[in-house]
């Protein structure tokens, strides 16, 4: 990979759909992409509305020419320049998450989409399937699971460092919920959050639940095979769902415990995975990402930090700074759009790229089963199977 990006020529030419000048996300995407110079943003469609979209990107200085009223707009006009568009980035509000990507793999274009990628598990499937069909890339927006301590846990785990696996433990505790923010004034994000044809199955796993879930799979390297879930809210009379508790079983046997609420009062995008395989165990938390503590059983315990020089060049290049500098999830937003980057420039190239662990459209469609899955274990009771993707 060394040199892939002389080779290829230039930098890589994004559109973003949503994610405007009110939406903190957005600024996030922008920022996770050009972070490392592999992404320019030259092109938008900002609002639902034509007329502010097009303002909204000229106010955010993009070209004016650029500045979409429209997402069938911009996909046309992107196509007839010679500098047009290689991927689009979805950040909308997730009732348009499926329309805008199809949309996008009917025009040839790469996809990165926010989660949760679909409403629910066969419009995931079709992605999948269209996706294939196409030969793009399309990755989803899970930077949890990006950071280079998570990803030092799944490279220890597949390694077998802790032995089979035995046990996990993710939670994602957030307080956006603690308050009954449905009687409180609402904004135009309210209005669609607290809509669940809008945001989804379960508010709660569209929001987190879908990050702890897809933090848990992807560093113990295990789906999911069925749960038993309680999936009520905390607060009383509550029509959303703010939390799901449940079981888990993984394929292969493995268990684990899985909490995502925003009804914690005082919580804080406090996420933490813990996995305990025969031989030890890993214990990573948000509050503090750039460590990971590892335990093996009988001997002293370990804090490994995110820039220590024993670590794989593969994971130390996913930091930017020395050990003890602060970095975040803007960083680990960049590590998904960095390797999308790598995958479409050495693509381009007819270059075979590395197996690089981006979060897949694959991984998106099982969150899908795994929601739904939870849901019907609340509604049924007890143990329910997990859809897997067949092929
Ligand atoms: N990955 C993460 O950590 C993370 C964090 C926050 C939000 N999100 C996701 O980002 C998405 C947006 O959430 P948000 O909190 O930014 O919402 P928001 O309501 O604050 O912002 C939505 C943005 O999209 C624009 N928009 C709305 N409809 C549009 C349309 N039809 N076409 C183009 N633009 C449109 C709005 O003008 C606004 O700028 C959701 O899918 C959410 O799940 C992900």
């Amino acid at each position: 990979m060394a040199g892939l990006r002389q080779r290829f020529g230039r930098t890589l030419r994004l559109g973003i759909i949503g994610g405007g000048p009110d939406s903190w996300i957005g600024a996030m995407h922008r920022g996770a992409a050009t972070h490392d110079g592999w992404w320019r943003v030259v092109a938008g469609v900002l609002s639902r509305d034509p007329v502010r979209s097009r303002e909204a990107g000229a106010a955010m200085g993009f070209d004016p020419a650029r500045s979409y009223g429209e997402v069938s707009e911009m996909l046309a006009k992107e196509r007839e320049r010679s500098d047009g568009i290689d991927a689009v980035a979805i950040m909308t509000p997730n009732d348009m998450h499926y329309r805008d990507a199809v949309a996008a793999l009917d025009a040839g274009l790469d996809v990165v989409c926010e989660k949760p990628v679909t409403h629910d598990f066969a419009q995931a499937c079709d992605l999948v399937a269209r996706n294939r069909k196409q030969g793009r890339i399309f990755a989803i927006a899970h930077g949890y699971s990006a950071y280079p301590m998570t990803r030092y846990a799944r490279l220890l785990v597949r390694e077998g460092a802790l032995g089979p696996v035995r046990f996990v433990q993710i939670e994602y505790i957030q307080s956006g919920l603690a308050t009954r923010v449905e009687e409180g004034p609402q904004s135009d994000r309210w209005r669609w959050v607290l809509d669940p044809r809008r945001s989804g199955l379960a508010l709660v796993m569209s929001a987190i639940g879908c990050h702890a879930q897809h933090l848990a799979c992807s560093a113990a390297g295990m789906n999911i095979a069925r749960v038993a879930a309680d999936v009520r809210p905390w607060l009383p009379g509550r029509k959303v769902v703010d939390s799901v508790s449940a079981l888990l079983e993984f394929v292969g046997g493995a268990r684990g415990t899985f909490i995502a609420t925003q009804a914690a009062a005082g919580g804080e995008n406090d996420i933490r995975l813990r996995i305990y395989g025969e031989k030890g165990m890993l214990d990573w938390s948000h509050r503090e990402a750039s460590y990971l503590r590892l335990a093996l059983q009988g001997e002293p315990v370990r804090t490994v930090g995110r820039g220590d020089p024993f670590l794989p060049p593969e994971i130390l290049a996913l930091g930017r700074s020395p050990r003890g500098h602060p970095e975040g999830l803007r960083e680990a937003f960049a590590n998904v759009y960095a390797e999308v980057a790598q995958e479409r420039m050495a693509r381009s190239l007819g270059e075979a790229p590395p197996e690089l662990p981006y979060p897949r459209i694959e991984e998106g469609a099982h969150t899908m089963a795994f929601i739904e899955a939870c849901l019907a274990s609340q509604e049924g009771g007890g143990w329910v199977q997990v859809a897997q993707l067949q092929g």
